[in-house]
Parts: C-alpha cells; structure tokens; sequence
C-alpha cells in the first residue's frame, strides 16, 4: 500500500514535485506519484547501468524499435485492439509528440478544439504554435462532468476546425469517456474530415467499473494514439513517449521529415518502458489499489464546502472551490494557509478559475495530514 514512505526521505528527493516547496510545505501539485519504482523497472535500470550504454541495436533500423511491437501487444492485450507496429513512431515525450503532429498536420492560425479546463501545456502549446483554440468546455450537470456534442458540432463547422485533441482520460476533472460520448466524436469527427490526436496517457489508470475505450476504435483511419508509460509506472523523468499514427496523411507528412529532427530517446527510457509493459503489471496493480484507496480518502476528506466529482480515472482531483470566495486561483489561499502545493485552477484555461487540482498519488499519512491542513486553513476562513 506504500504508506511507510518517510516524509523527509521524500522531502531529499531529487525531483520537482519535492524540490519545490519549501521546509513545512506539502507538495500535491505536478502529476508524479510519491511511490517507489517497480522492481522489475528498477532492475533493469541497474542491469542497463552496470552494461554498456554505447548506441542502441535500432539506431541504424528504426523499423526494429523495440517499443513498436511492445505498444502494439499492450494495446491488444488491454484493449484487443491492433496497431501496426509499422504505424508507430517514438517520442521523447509525450508534448513533444502533440507538438510535432500539430507541426505536420495543422498550420499557424489553423483553429484546434480541445476540452477545456485542459493540462496546461497543451493549451500552451496552442498558443505558442499559433494554433487558434476552440473550446469544448465540460460542464458540471450536478452528477458530473460532462459536454455539449451539439455545440461542438455547430463550433467545428463555424470555425472551419479540422482538428481535435481529446484527452481522454481527462485531465484535470478525471472523466474516462464513455462509448455514446466518443461516438458523438467520432460521428462530428467524420462529417467534418477532423484529424483527431487522441492523448491516453492516463488510460491505465482508470477506476473499475469505468473503461478506457481507445478512440482509435471508433475512427481508426483518423486518429493518432498518443501514450506513454510515464504516468502509469511514473517514469516522466526517463522521457519517452509512443505514438501510432493511424492517419496515412500523417505518416506521409513524419516520413518526409528528416528523422534526427525530433530526437531520439535513450535506450534507458527504452529498458524501464519495455519492462514496465512486459513485468510491471503486479506493482501498477497495487498502485491503483492504493489510488481507489487514497481517492476515497478524499471524498471522504475534502472541506465540506468543497465541490468535487469523483475522478473515474487519474490520480487528480479537480476542486471547485467558488463557494469558499478563495478568489480566482484558491492554491495561492491553500499555499498561504495550509502549507499545502495545490495545481493552479487558472492555468488549465477556461473553466478553470475558482478551481485548484489535488494530485493524491502520496502515501496514506501524508495525504491525511493534507486534507487535516486544507481542511484547517478553510475552517479558519469561514469563521473569520
Ligand atoms: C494529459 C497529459 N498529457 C501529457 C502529460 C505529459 O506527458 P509527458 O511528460 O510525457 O510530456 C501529462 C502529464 O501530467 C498529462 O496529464
């Protein structure tokens, strides 16, 4: 259940999640877990170390990249669904990934829909790429989170859209999209010719009963699968992402690239990733045991005047907080109040002021004291 990690033992940790804060303060901000490293991935890390770390065996023929056929049997073997491992390319994260199929298949000005609230750098990636951002915004119906196929459909047409990027599981609300959801996409996805750049990042992470249902299922010829075992197995520090490109457009447009452009990953990130899909499973298992554990924990723990939907995937928690009158970003009040680093609500875009983000990946005790200090700092409020 990992709960026996040591407060200061993390405090020492190398990491940004950690470094960040100061002496006293409780960092539950940036999407990293507090848990240790799966055995078998710390393994063959040492084993890699102790070997050679000249160039990698694929260098010279990327067509026999390891991480190609190891998605494509994850992806068949979770999801019983076939990727060509032909169709797959290698990235070094999975930004980069968004950046580079934004670069060959839209252009400056060209608009993007995205859901919104979203993760930060995706929305930044818009801006910085010159990309116009046409919102999807979820909305709260009283039983969760949820948006309108409808004025999608009607924005797409209006703003002469032709691509979506769908994170799905959904960061920051947690929604894992469900079959009648993604076929409204799928379905405006067609009429309109939209390129659709599905990010998955999340999907192994999703809470029974929910399921992850991969888009390209639904549209296989007009998405492209962006994932990675980063968030699942927590190795965002090794930098290593996939993608399977089911956009014959897409693939014409990559391969006319020259390839060193877009870097290549090192053969450690290769090793952790290959053994994170091939032996990870027993420690990913306990691993979401502990997150239904420590989801829960929330629910149960969170001010009551806290609004929140439990997230059916994730680790992240998407508080709304307007009823509290904390101004328009509450984790500068839960800094100030509660020693405790939340996401800002602000910079996940519209939608998101009012709100703040809790990562609850930690262990029991220290995701106790968290909510004891959120908690505190608001029963503090209210009575002033
Ligand atoms: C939805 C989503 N996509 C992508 C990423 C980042 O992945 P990477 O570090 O591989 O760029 C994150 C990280 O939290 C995320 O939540």
């Amino acid at each position: 259940m990992f709960d026996d990690l040591d407060i200061e033992a993390l405090r020492s940790r190398p990491g940004v999640k950690w470094a960040k804060v100061g002496p006293g303060v409780l960092p539950a901000w940036v999407a990293d877990m507090d848990f240790p490293v799966a055995a078998p991935i710390r393994e063959v890390l040492e084993d890699n170390i102790r070997g050679v770390l000249g160039y990698p065996t694929w260098i010279e023929q990327p067509e026999t990249h390891p991480l190609r056929a190891a998605f494509a049997e994850r992806m068949l073997r979770l999801y019983g669904l076939t990727f060509d491992p032909a169709h797959i390319r290698i990235y070094t994260e999975l930004i980069q990934s968004l950046q580079v199929m934004l670069h060959v298949a839209t252009r400056p000005g060209d608009a993007v829909a995205m859901h919104t609230p979203n993760y930060p750098p995706f929305l930044q990636t818009l801006a910085d790429m010159d990309r116009r951002l046409v919102p999807i915004p979820m909305i709260d119906d009283g039983n969760g989170w949820t948006f309108d196929a409808e004025r999608l459909a009607d924005d797409v047409a209006r703003s002469g859209c032709r691509t979506l990027v769908l994170v799905n599981p959904h960061n920051p609300t947690g929604r894992v999209l469900t079959r009648e959801e993604l076929s409204a996409i799928a379905e405006i996805a067609e009429r309109h010719d939209l390129l659709v750049i599905s990010d998955e990042i999340h999907a192994e992470l999703t809470y029974a009963p929910h399921q992850h249902i991969p888009f390209a299922r639904l549209s296989p010829d007009r998405t492209v699968t962006l994932s990675s075992a980063s968030k699942a197995f927590n190795l965002a520090g090794l930098r290593c992402a996939v993608a399977h490109i089911g956009d014959a457009r897409v693939r014409q447009a990559l391969d006319a690239q020259p390839p060193a452009l877009f870097g290549e990953v090192s053969s450690l990130s290769v090793a952790a990733t290959l053994a994170a899909w091939g032996r990870g499973d027993a420690w990913l298992s306990e691993t979401r045991q502990t997150l239904a554990r420590n989801r829960q924990l929330v629910a149960e723990g969170l001010p009551a005047a806290i609004r929140h939907h439990v997230p059916e995937a994730t680790y992240l928690a998407w508080l709304d907080c307007r009823k509290l009158d904390l101004g328009t970003d509450p984790s500068t009040f839960f800094l100030d109040n509660a020693d405790v680093l939340l996401s800002s609500g602000p910079s996940f875009g519209p939608g998101g002021e009012g709100f703040t983000r809790l990562n609850f990946a930690t262990a029991g005790p220290v995701l106790e004291e968290i909510l004891t200090r959120l908690r505190t700092a608001v029963d503090h409020h209210t009575v002033k």
